[in-house]
């Protein structure tokens, strides 16, 4: 294989075949392609797209490079959730405990940040001593002992998405429909699952920003796991601003604990409550959708699914009361409209951006996180403000980040005279 011919032909959009697909990507793996080269493949796939047999081809390729896991002698229906991205998602961390707590396995390989997007490892990792790398016998342990567990991309499981998913964040290359089927499809077969919902996000604070693209994407991912014989549903949601009240890392955290109090906002709740009823419906055990609600109501109100995320937390080796102590950020500042009105347009893109600068996410190698950063939004679109009502309060530990934040973030925001468009947070 030469990869510098592999990549000028699919520069000149001539559709790869499957052995040169399998032996440019396991190239990858082995050192025989370097990371300029898949770069360069990446960016040629992002403008050419790949036809069915090459998507194929590439989730076939990122599946078996590492381990697939086997349960298929689970007395318990086995499934997964998995989000596009966004800013302030949150929902596999709730919804992870309250599927367990009803008697579905949850065995979730989920990402870290990606370009401007949060990722729900690097909010799980503020909680000290949570472990996200175990080996997978350990991996199969905790599934069996909390009934789910969420951990990293390894270089047991899918060791391809772990390393490309890295260089797409940093080349521009991640909104692509092969792309994003690629990573989040191997994953989600690799895990061994029957069942599988998918929260695909709309708007402008994602990586798919028209219903059309996303609705692409949508029927390639139910196409690749009945391909797999994984139960696939789609559930499509609003991207235009961010969901819940907190976006950031430790923040969003103490958020989903509220959330398990019972005490969540209505668009995280109401996400999290509609992906939770397909699984469940998927799963048997109950047969209609107000049954699943109410199961899932009963699983908060009675605080098993608070009990068993934290008993989760612990077998992961994480310890909540350090975790309580250290969400405090150094410095905090809140950001004003310019003007009176009703918030038409978040620039939810921007904002996530802004929450990468502030802390929350990496940009280059030498980048650490800063744990205490995030944001409340204490308006959304819809809302009425006026100049003396913040909309953002924003925080983290370092006083530059923040000074330089607040003047960009003002302009995430347009105020009308009145709303134009009220768009649903499930579409
Ligand atoms: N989440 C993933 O795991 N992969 C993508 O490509 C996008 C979102």
């Amino acid at each position: 294989m030469i990869p510098a011919s592999l990549i000028s032909k699919k520069r000149d959009g001539i559709d790869l075949g499957k052995n040169e697909i399998e032996s440019f990507f396991s190239g990858y793996l082995s050192g025989m392609v370097t990371d300029a080269q898949m770069s360069a493949m990446l960016m040629a796939i992002y403008f050419n797209g790949m036809n069915e047999d090459e998507t194929f081809a590439l989730v076939e390729v990122m599946l078996h490079s590492g381990t697939i896991l086997d349960f298929s002698k689970s007395k318990r229906f086995v499934a997964d959730k998995h989000s596009t991205g966004g800013i302030g998602d949150k929902v596999s961390i709730i919804l992870a405990p309250i599927m367990a707590a009803a008697g579905i396995k949850i065995p979730m390989i989920a990402g870290r940040g990606l370009g401007f997007t949060g990722g729900t490892i690097d909010k799980l990792e503020c909680i000290p001593g949570f472990d996200t790398s175990p080996d997978l016998a350990l991996f199969n342990k905790w599934v069996d002992k909390s009934g789910y567990s969420i951990i990293s991309q390894s270089n047991e499981i899918c060791p391809a998405d772990k390393r490309i998913y890295d260089l797409r964040s940093k080349t521009g290359t991640i909104s692509s429909i092969p792309l994003i089927c690629g990573s989040i499809m191997s994953k989600k077969i690799a895990e061994g699952i029957s069942g599988l919902v998918l929260d695909i996000k709309i708007g402008n604070g994602t990586f798919m920003k028209s219903q059309d693209q996303a609705i692409e994407l949508g029927s390639w991912m139910k196409k690749i796991g009945h391909a797999f014989n994984i139960k696939t549903d789609i559930v499509y949601t609003n991207m235009d601003q961010p969901l819940g009240n907190y976006a950031g890392l430790s923040c969003e955290i103490l958020e989903t604990i509220d959330c398990l109090k019972g005490s969540g906002p209505d668009d995280l709740m109401n996400v999290t409550l509609e992906l939770g009823t397909k699984l469940i419906l998927q799963s048997g055990l109950v047969s209609n959708r107000s049954s699943a609600i109410d199961l899932q109501a009963d699983i908060i109100r009675s605080g098993k699914g608070l009990r068993t995320f934290e008993s989760s937390v612990e077998i992961q080796g994480g310890k909540l009361d350090e975790f309580y102590y250290q969400t405090e950020p150094k410095h905090e500042t809140f950001v004003y409209p310019t003007r009176e009105g009703v918030i038409n347009n978040m620039d939810t893109e921007s904002i996530g951006w802004c929450l990468v600068e502030l802390g929350c996410g990496i940009q280059s190698k030498d980048d650490t996180l800063d744990k205490t950063a995030g944001m409340e939004f204490l308006k959304k679109t819809g809302d009425k403000v006026n100049t003396n009502d913040p909309v953002y309060r924003i925080f983290c530990s370092n006083k530059t980040a923040l000074e330089t934040v607040s003047k960009s973030l003002s302009s995430t925001i347009i105020v009308s005279d009145k709303q134009s468009n009220n768009k649903p947070t499930i579409y």
